[in-house]
């Protein structure tokens, strides 16, 4: 499953070049149009594509803030507004619109479900239970949620998605706005860990099935460590119903309905392939510190679950972190674990785009994408925005850079003040510019910044990000000093550097640290040289 990397993705009609994953070093990267690219994005707010005459000042908008690309929901309702009848002119306008503004999409399919609920499934399909059921709480009460224990939900789904993946690729087979798919929308389960409906309580009483099984053996000295210590409280149990193999308790019936969920998604993504098989992903909210599955929108694609996900939905290409929480840094590790290359499509729009810089660098991550993008004010001069223009700027050494080990990324705050980070012959100790007594600063908490380094040559190095002070040391012990050759800020125009000012005096401290100002995003090219 996850990883359809080195080919495209998976699906059977794929005589076109299409978007699709590929493997550089240790990272997975997006390739459009045979080439590379770095997703500078950002999430429209859930219903600003469905009027066009809203969403038309927004282009403008996204321009300015120095996107490249942009999420965009898809509404089951309204892409099928009579069953079987589809109606993609909303579909029609964004691509277009995306296209005049130079931009690429991903598109979000709203379809069974949206942040754990069936919103946007069409009123035919919500005010006809029978034919397609809900999920029920333990006391049978239905909830605003289809079961995904039902063929005829799945199946309408199916059928939608298809509809849509077959258009995408009769109107953008060749031009490849749309790069790659979300399917649903923060899938999870809430106010319980897991759907009491008579289908539900069926499958929970079976066998858990062999597919599962097999996965987790074949994989098990790679589990993820939290669903490894679920699972090794029974002894590994290899056979037997959902409780025998994994325990009584909220854990495995959380585990239960990821595997359900998973294989839903599996069969939507599927049929999507088949028409246009463009990379797919499917995002999770997370969790709040000490909520236990019933408190939190439980079994979506979640970290402990991510052998779940992949044994139970091989077409999709990876799970993704919706970041609300400040601890962005811990979960960006979460997610970049057993060969899930890291996507961010969805971060509080007013934390530091700092977080970018160092998801790129550390994590190689394929893109960030701040959400209700559009709501923000100032778009020419915002922190993204200027986060923005100067990461757009270096996309292409960026990911000339990723996965080869030699790209590090910074993230401070008030819980970090320091990082070290090590590169070819040198280490950077990189400092919260607080720390600089002549720094300028704002008052209350201390804001995040960070930023990125890249090795240009064994003694050449670029840094960029915000807010930080590096200081440089030589690796190993034979005595020698770093000495700053020289320091230039610039800029990349059509991917060449472009020298600025020289940094030797006080914009240095007389030569001792790079400093990049906290009230910018800017880059240095440092020149680095060791004495005794
Ligand atoms: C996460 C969801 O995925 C979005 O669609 C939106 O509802 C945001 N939460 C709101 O914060």
């Amino acid at each position: 499953m996850l990883l359809a990397v080195g080919v495209r993705s998976q699906g059977t009609k794929a005589p076109i070049d299409i978007p699709h994953l590929q493997r550089q070093g240790a990272a997975t990267q997006l390739m459009v149009h045979g080439k590379p690219f770095l997703m500078i994005g950002g999430e429209l707010g859930n219903s600003s594509a469905s009027d066009l005459a809203y969403l038309k000042p927004i282009w403008h908008k996204l321009v300015q803030m120095h996107l490249n690309t942009v999420l965009v929901p898809v509404y089951w309702e309204l892409l099928e507004p009579e069953e079987g009848k589809f109606d993609f002119t909303l579909v029609d306008s964004v691509i277009y619109s995306a296209r005049q503004h130079n931009l690429k999409l991903v598109l979000l399919w709203f379809g069974s479900w949206k942040n754990s609920m069936s919103c946007y499934a069409p009123l035919s399909i919500k005010t006809d239970q029978r034919r397609f059921p809900r999920a029920r709480d333990r006391e049978g009460k239905a909830l605003e949620i289809l079961t995904p224990f039902s063929e005829e939900n799945r199946s309408a789904d199916v059928r939608a998605f298809a509809a849509l993946m077959k258009h995408l690729r009769a109107i953008d087979g060749k031009e490849q706005t749309v790069i790659l798919i979300q399917v649903e929308n923060e899938i999870g389960m809430i106010p319980e860990a897991r759907d009491h409906s008579e289908a539900a309580n069926r499958a929970f009483a079976e066998q858990v099935p062999a597919e599962l099984l097999g996965y987790l053996q074949k994989h098990k000295a790679s589990l993820i460590p939290e669903f490894h210590d679920v699972w090794s409280a029974t002894g590994f149990k290899s056979s037997g119903t959902w409780e025998e193999v994994f325990g009584k308790s909220v854990h495995t019936d959380e585990i239960f309905m990821a595997w359900h969920f998973a294989r839903y998604v599996n069969a939507v993504a599927q049929a999507g392939k088949e028409e246009h098989p463009l990379p797919m992903f499917v995002n999770a909210a997370l969790i709040r510190p000490g909520y236990k599955p019933g408190q939190y929108p439980s079994a979506g694609p979640l970290p402990h679950l991510m052998d779940v996900w992949r044994a139970g939905a091989p077409q999709i290409d990876f799970l993704a972190p919706d970041i609300y929480f400040k601890s962005f840094s811990e979960w960006c590790e979460k997610y970049d674990r057993s060969g899930n290359p890291l996507f961010i499509p969805e971060v509080a729009n007013n934390q530091s785009v700092a977080n970018a810089y160092y998801a790129i660098a550390k994590h190689n991550a394929m893109g960030y994408s701040p959400f209700s993008i559009e709501s923000l004010e100032n778009p020419e001069t915002n922190q993204i925005s200027k986060g923005y223009e100067v990461l757009q700027q270096l996309a292409p050494l960026i990911l000339a850079n990723q996965g080869k080990g030699t790209m590090a990324g910074a993230l401070l705050d008030s819980a970090h003040h320091q990082t070290q980070l090590h590169l070819g012959d040198f280490v950077f100790n990189v400092r919260h510019e607080y720390s600089w007594s002549y720094a300028r600063r704002v008052e209350g908490e201390l804001p995040r910044v960070g930023g990125m380094i890249i090795r240009l040559s064994p003694d050449e190095f670029l840094v960029a990000g915000s807010g930080i002070i590096i200081t440089f040391a030589v690796r190993g012990d034979d005595g020698a000093i770093a000495g700053i050759g020289m320091m230039e800020e610039g800029r990349f125009v059509d991917g060449r550097w472009s020298p600025g000012r020289r940094m030797n005096g006080d914009q240095s401290h007389q030569g001792r640290h790079t400093h990049l100002p906290g009230d910018s995003f800017s880059m240095q090219k440092v020149k680095l040289y060791k004495y005794q």
